[in-house]
């Protein structure tokens, strides 16, 4: 009898800091949104933010809050795998093993290395590798074993991420090449957004909200400090009285994303009429912002709370996510004749 088995995909979140509004629509929205289909597997990368975050109370509260965050926009811990990597220690046995069927040159021609290297080039740095630590090196080696290790089908993620998950298709096929009679690695597929248009923010100084900006919104600020930043968001001299264009304002721009239609075509049609200051406007998108986040936040308040839920949801996680990764790590011991 041939049954109908449905495709599992697998998201890694990097904790490299508290989540913002435009990873909010960007990335988490849209991801919860789309978990109905497939069984679905989340995981904050902990270990991979180590290549960057040094600061070891960052790290566990980047983590914490990623995982809050995550779990208070909605994503449902009774039907998706939701844990901590480094909880999962199987994974890190399987990246030694699968660094030895990783093939150096295709690491030295990853992205995010090749750019490190480049800046150091930039700067006039005669040894390119300067600064570049293993873990950078290693990162894609490591990626490819969160995706094998849970024998993910379907990887979602931005086109910055395109090239790891082709990598990890190609451990793979390096590791069954060998061993494949015996046991085989699940090829993964990557899964792109057709368009990101639409699901980019502008951040507090107009550009693209980004970390690396310093221009973000935090998804849960206190009620004061959401006032404030969306106050900073800077709006030309046009008088009150004076028609805009809404399209052209990233205050509107971000309405967008958070006021229900009606809502939206009131305020475009004040604006374009004239009479509607920016003031004013900014009040209304923080009133709107307070109205959408606040049930949100409450939850996410909750779960930051020492002692509440969030560990023993982390810890049935890692344990569900276990029971997934070990026969897999079992099956490649046997086949490499280890154990
Ligand atoms: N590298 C990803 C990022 O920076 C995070 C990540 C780690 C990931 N492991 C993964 C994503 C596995 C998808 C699958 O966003």
């Amino acid at each position: 009898m041939v049954t109908a088995v449905s495709k599992v995909s697998l998201t890694g979140i990097k904790p490299t800091g508290e989540p913002h509004l435009g990873n909010f629509i960007g990335a988490i929205k849209p991801a919860l949104e789309l978990a109905g289909g497939a069984e679905s597997i989340y995981f904050i990368a902990d270990y991979h933010a180590l290549t960057s975050v040094r600061d070891p109370e960052l790290l566990g509260r980047w983590t914490r809050s990623v995982a809050a965050t995550w779990l208070a926009a909605g994503l449902d811990p009774e039907r998706t795998i939701f844990y901590r990597q480094s909880d999962v220690p199987e994974i890190f046995e399987l990246h030694w093993v699968l660094s030895c069927f990783s093939a150096k040159g295709l690491m030295n021609r990853a992205h995010a290395y090749k750019a490190a290297r480049d800046r150091n080039r930039e700067a006039g740095v005669e040894e390119l590798d300067a600064g570049i630590n293993m873990g950078l090196f290693n990162y894609p080696v490591l990626m490819a074993v969160d995706i094998l290790i849970m024998e993910a089908d379907l990887v979602p993620v931005g086109k910055d991420q395109l090239q790891h998950v082709e990598y990890a298709a190609d451990i793979a096929g390096a590791f069954n090449a060998v061993y494949g009679d015996s046991f085989k690695l699940k090829v993964p597929k990557a899964v792109v957004p057709t368009e990101d248009t639409g699901r980019t923010l502008p951040g507090t100084d107009g550009r693209k909200m980004s970390k690396s900006y310093n221009n973000t919104i935090p998804l849960f600020a206190p009620e004061a400090q959401l006032r404030k930043t969306v106050r900073r968001i800077p709006t030309d001299s046009t008088p009150v009285e004076a028609p805009k264009d809404p399209d052209s304002s990233a205050v509107f721009q971000l309405l967008s994303h958070f006021a229900d239609h009606k809502k939206l075509a009131e305020v475009r049609t004040r604006l374009e009429a004239g009479g509607m200051g920016w003031g004013e406007l900014k009040n209304t998108l923080q009133v709107v912002l307070s109205e959408q986040l606040s049930p949100m936040r409450e939850r996410y308040d909750a779960l930051m709370q020492p002692g509440s839920e969030l560990e023993e949801l982390l810890a049935l996680g890692a344990a569900k996510a276990r029971r997934r990764a070990q026969p897999v790590l079992e099956q490649v011991r046997k086949a490499i004749g280890i154990g």
